[in-house]
């Protein structure tokens, strides 16, 4: 939050500077490593008189990936706290964006390269980041317009079947973090799958995160009361929609920069009768919220090839307490390793997969709060080499997502999934409420912000 201040000062610094001195002149003193930046690209055509042949310009080169891995998030309205989408913007700020893209933490994508792939990927392709910090130490030269790349084709239109929002808009209270569920009436009478999900913001700079969580028919009451016992539209929620148990499941997760996804041939079966909890998280900086009523879009099929069933996964030990995190301790480790084949058709009956049957996976995330450090999940093949599906190596609670995989996972009867949580509980890395960082306290499972969870969702079906 203050770093968001800084980060709005040194915009203003820099615009200031920007006036003050011809364009060009300031940017590029990064010291970013460039080297082999010219990967694919022509040779550096050499000293022109007027120096206009830079070895890469804005409009040519930087322009197309500043656009897609950068404007996405970073334009007028959106989270992002400056804009790069004009020449001027990216100009502007060139000078700042070096450090982020050298570390690896813009554009903002948790999973590890080194674990595993998925769709929808929005970390930045080798080749651009050597242009873009190429491009940066150079001075951020603009170029020509004439030479801005062609518009791209529009992304194909997904025509959603529902269109859901908020019940009634909602202002959020809390500052800086205000968590909300609200319940979604489901308005089918028949079984349908869900093969596209989409979340549309409505408050967009305040919208951090939203989850979804189908709950079957026979829990929506509690649900309902949970929304009733409270003033206002929804319920105070975090982490988990509340309400006990896990008869709910993960139907998917959005944060900022997160693509609409469909796939025709996989699904989620949703009975009439279901209702659907959208937890909210929002992210006020100060003064009045706007009011947000953000909807929630799907695409529904009547059936699909492969019916997908999202379960939890995690130690039952955990929720009984054996998840201890003491106060003050800066590296605190719990894993949980099991052959899941063995009881999966007893503990979750409507996945369709039987015991001692293999089974797939077809999508995976992590959960811990925001004291979790890292997180993994691995499977230990017998007799075979250890398979990594998903290793989140800097835990961060505002950027959660399910991650669906480009190769599914065949889990088979013998291998052990597990799960690896590792959680920072020194004084440091306590969250703020009310603007005062919080004391460490002893952490152990539970659904507020002042407790801890490790637990993965893991999207499956049978081998088909
Ligand atoms: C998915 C949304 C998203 C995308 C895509 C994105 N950013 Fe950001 N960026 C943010 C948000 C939000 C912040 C504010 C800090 C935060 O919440 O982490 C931020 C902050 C920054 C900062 C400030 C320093 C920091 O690390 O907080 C820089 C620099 C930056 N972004 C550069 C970039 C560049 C360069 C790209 C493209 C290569 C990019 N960002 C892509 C959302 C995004």
């Amino acid at each position: 939050m203050e770093r968001r201040l800084a980060l709005a000062l040194l915009a203003v610094f820099a615009l200031a500077c920007q006036n003050a001195a011809p364009a060009g002149d300031e940017a590029g003193t990064t010291g970013g490593d460039t080297s082999g930046g010219t990967a694919g690209s022509e040779p550096p055509t050499s000293t022109t008189e007027g120096a206009s042949e830079a070895r890469y310009t804005y409009w040519r080169d930087a322009k197309a990936i500043l656009d897609k891995h950068c404007a996405t998030c970073h334009r007028p309205g959106d989270v992002a706290p400056f804009s790069l989408e004009t020449a001027e913007e990216a100009q502007m700020f060139a000078g700042l964006l070096a450090p982020a893209i050298l570390d690896g933490t813009m554009p903002p994508w948790p999973p590890s390269a080194d674990c595993n792939r998925y769709a929808h990927d929005r970390s930045l392709p080798e080749a651009d980041r050597e242009l873009l910090l190429a491009w940066i130490d150079d001075g951020a030269p603009l170029g020509d317009p004439a030479d801005a790349p062609p518009q791209g084709p529009a992304a194909p239109t997904i025509a959603w079947d529902l269109d859901m929002p908020l019940p009634e808009p909602y202002v959020a209270t809390k500052s800086p973090d205000d968590y909300r569920c609200f319940v979604l009436d489901w308005p089918e009478d028949q079984l349908k799958y869900v093969i596209g999900f989409d979340v549309v913001p409505d408050a967009r700079p305040i919208v951090h995160h939203a989850i979804a969580f189908l709950i079957p028919p026979g829990s929506v009451t509690t649900y309902k009361n949970l929304d009733a016992a409270e003033d206002g539209p929804g319920y105070t929620c975090y982490g988990s929609p509340g309400g006990g148990g896990f008869s709910q499941q993960w139907l998917g997760a959005w944060a900022p920069g997160t693509q609409p996804s469909l796939d025709e041939k996989r699904g989620i079966p949703v009975q009439p009768g279901s209702a659907i909890v959208l937890q909210m998280h929002y992210h006020p900086m100060s003064g009045t919220s706007p009011a947000d009523q953000t909807r929630l879009r799907l695409k529904l099929a009547d059936s699909v090839e492969v019916p997908l069933h999202v379960i939890p996964f995690t130690n039952p030990d955990w929720l009984g307490g054996s998840m201890q995190i003491p106060a003050g301790e800066s590296s605190v480790v719990h894993d949980f390793e099991v052959d899941l084949t063995g009881f999966i058709g007893d503990f979750f009956p409507q996945a369709g997969v039987k015991n001692g049957e293999p089974f797939v996976m077809h999508e995976v995330s992590l959960h811990m709060h925001t004291r979790g450090r890292r997180a993994s999940l691995e499977l230990d093949r017998q007799g075979a080499e250890d398979e990594c599906a998903l290793y989140i190596p800097n835990w961060d609670f505002s950027w959660q997502g399910g991650y669906r995989l480009n190769e599914p996972i065949t889990v088979k009867p013998g291998d052990r999934l597990r799960l690896t949580c590792e959680w920072d509980n020194s004084a440091a890395n306590q969250p703020f409420e009310n603007g005062v960082q919080v004391e460490p306290a002893d952490l152990g499972w539970g659904e507020g912000t002042g407790d801890e969870m490790c637990l993965s969702v893991l999207t499956v079906s049978p081998v088909h």
